[in-house]
């Protein structure tokens, strides 16, 4: 689209069609150009089996064409309708205690259930063939937010499908059993019909078969997206495809599924009462922009006000939506979208906001603010289609966050993501942009590698890590990293053992601390902080420490060190260092890195630049409640009231933005 893509999910389905023109007329005073259409209209279209009814969708998106509005058209296959659940309870999905989903909500499909697939490729098909020429017609949107409440099935069906994806993965059951440490607890299979899906057991399930089950159950849903988009590519090849992500989901590895996207899209639902919400949706905007290798990406959903699953769904405050919405363009999205146009009248979800209020439009602050955003985006054109650079890159790995997180570890305390915000953190508030990676990626771009926590590496990451630093990179390691292989086995030889020589150091032992508990930090320069959550014994093999333990069983033993290694450098981090403290190992490191922050700002303002080959266009995002003046050192023009900025300060109201086109 050469717009900002703006709008939300659609579904006239809930609405009598006299509604539908005030619908259009509404969306064209708010600016929309895009909706997500008919996402949970599935028993709508197939009321019953191969019983079709397409002719309402014919007219509303004969409508939306007419009134200017171009169509995310969904294929509608995210709530399976009655008649098939009914007829066929075998593709209901089961839960790990052996409980059955019934429909009666949404997502009641098993992923590997061949009678939900060949149902819903039927529909799909038929969506693909009628509406692949229809000029309204601009991407499509595959199911809805896969695996978001049922990201894995334990039913029988499910058992034979992971048996089947084990097979090929493995080839003969003696690999299996080495693969899964089989010997330990006489789990030794002798035929793949023996083996389950790690359905409750009385402790512990094997986590090597944990591990390839969460794997399992991501391609088995990446499976059924497939299936779709083959359809669809079949019948319109030149639209694009997606599915919206959420953010950082566990379940699925979107590294996978975003290479089989054209566009990647993210629903975010920050929690206005969150003092980190700007934070937390920044990193997720960062996510999905690497997710889709630096092209465009799209808010498919956001909230106008408030949401209904929270205990307290606290309101967003007067301009939060607006500068939460910036936020997502400044990191790279070209849409910005809503959950939903029309707030419903009935059903589980009225009481969540849309951009539509239940009360007269005219008289919402939060259609006021639709309104207002959708005009301003419309000045935004030269947006789109530019690009955000990073020197920093963040390791973030699916494997290794499942992995990390199965239970029975020195510490179950340790989140992957907790480990991802530590370090973010801190560039978000530098204003240092920074993209998300794999240990396995080409790292060439970057000149700074931060890898919190990367418990489990395979070997060409491992190897991938160390010629970065070795090449002249640095890297910035947490504790707890390079601890397995993809099997969930130990690496032998000294923890973190494909790392010790990169880091200089060998981890002899791991000292976790008690909730609450903390451990004294002594800098190089005396400067003295805290730590918690972590502690270990470390001894070195190269590294220079910069900072010690202090006072605890471990005084005077090294917690921070730094090993040049090669032609860079490889700190490591044996704690979890209190915010200000890791705030000065981090800024050391980037300051002796030479990466500078996009801009100087005061504190609680955001700058990100996105540029393209004609274009220099730097966002400002005040989060505060109260004025700022932001030192801006080139003039140019703000695209979102066309005011010229001159060099010096400019002023930002209460999360005010300014998008300036640098240069005149
Ligand atoms: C999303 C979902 C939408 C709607 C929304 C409410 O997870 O995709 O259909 O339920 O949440 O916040």
């Amino acid at each position: 689209m050469p717009h900002v893509a703006y709008g939300g999910d659609y579904n006239p389905d809930q609405w009598p069609e006299s509604v539908w023109e005030e619908d259009i007329r509404l969306m064209q005073e708010a600016g929309v150009n895009l909706v997500s259409l008919g996402i949970f209209a599935w028993s709508r279209l197939e009321p019953e089996a191969a019983r079709y009814e397409f002719d309402w969708l014919d007219r509303i998106m004969d409508m939306l064409h007419q009134g200017g509005v171009r169509v995310d058209l969904a294929t509608a296959t995210a709530s399976p309708p009655p008649w098939l659940s009914h007829k066929h309870p075998e593709m209901l999905p089961v839960t790990a205690d052996g409980v059955r989903l019934w429909h009666g909500a949404r997502q009641h499909y098993c992923p590997s259930s061949p009678v939900y697939r060949f149902a819903a490729q039927h529909l799909v098909e038929r969506l693909a063939k009628r509406y692949a020429q229809h000029p309204a017609l601009a991407m499509w949107h595959v199911g809805n937010e896969f695996g978001c409440h049922v990201p894995a099935c334990y039913c029988d069906v499910s058992a034979e499908a992971f048996r089947a994806w084990l097979e090929e993965r493995y080839g003969d059951i003696e690999s299996l059993n080495r693969a899964w440490g089989a010997d330990f607890w006489s789990q030794r299979y002798s035929e793949w019909g023996e083996i389950l899906p790690p359905r409750r057991t009385p402790t512990w399930p094997n986590p090597s078969q944990q591990l390839d089950f969460m794997r399992f159950s991501s391609d088995a849903l990446l499976e059924c997206y497939d299936l779709e988009h083959a359809i669809l590519k079949e019948h319109s090849p030149g639209i694009p495809v997606t599915t919206n992500f959420m953010r950082f989901f566990k379940p699925l590895d979107y590294w996978k599924w975003a290479e089989r996207e054209d566009v990647v899209s993210d629903d975010v639902y920050q929690d206005p009462a969150d003092p980190d919400a700007g934070m937390r949706s920044a990193m997720a905007g960062d996510l999905m922009r690497s997710l889709g290798r630096g092209r465009p990406w799209i808010l498919m959903e956001q909230t106008s006000n408030r949401v209904n699953w929270r205990e307290v769904n606290v309101p967003k405050a007067p301009g939060q939506m607006r500068l939460w919405s910036y936020q997502a363009v400044a990191r790279g999205a070209d849409g910005v979208m809503f959950f939903q146009w029309r707030q419903s009248r009935a059903g589980a979800e009225k009481f969540h906001s849309a951009m539509v209020p239940h009360g007269r439009p005219e008289h919402s602050p939060t259609w006021r603010e639709v309104v207002k955003l959708g005009r301003e985006l419309s000045r935004l054109d030269t947006v789109c289609g530019t690009r955000v650079s990073a020197e920093v890159a963040i390791l973030h790995d699916w494997e290794s966050w499942w992995a990390l997180e199965l239970p029975s570890k020195p510490s179950i305390r340790v989140h992957h993501v907790d480990q991802l915000e530590s370090y973010y953190r801190h560039l978000f508030e530098a204003n240092l942009t920074a993209d998300f990676a794999r240990p396995t990626d080409d790292l060439s771009a970057y000149r700074l590698v931060l890898a919190p926590s990367v418990y489990m590496v395979s070997d060409e990451g491992a190897a991938n890590l160390a010629a970065f630093v070795e090449g002249g990179g640095t890297l910035v390691m947490s504790f707890f990293s390079g601890i397995v292989d993809e099997f969930e086995h130990i690496r032998l030889g000294g923890y973190p053992q494909p790392f010790r020589k990169m880091l200089g150091l060998e981890v002899v032992d791991w000292m976790p601390l008690a909730d609450g508990e903390t451990v004294k930090l002594k800098f190089a320069d005396g400067i003295q902080s805290q730590g918690d959550l972590w502690s270990e014994v470390i001894t070195l093999s190269g590294a220079e420490p910069l900072a010690f333990f202090a006072g605890s069983t471990l005084d005077g033993q090294p917690a921070v060190t730094s090993h040049s290694f090669g032609q860079g450098r490889a700190v490591y981090i044996g704690t979890r260092p209190d915010p200000a403290a890791m705030g000065r190992i981090l800024r050391a490191v980037w300051t002796e890195a030479a990466i500078k922050p996009v801009l100087e700002a005061p504190a609680g303002v955001s700058a990100v630049r996105r540029s393209g080959p004609r274009n220099s266009l730097l966002f400002l995002l005040n989060h505060r409640d109260a004025h700022v003046e932001v030192p801006v050192a080139d003039p140019g023009v703000n695209l979102v009231d066309g005011s010229e900025v001159h060099r010096g300060l400019l002023r930002l109201g209460p999360r005010g933005v300014a998008v300036i086109r640098e240069g005149w």
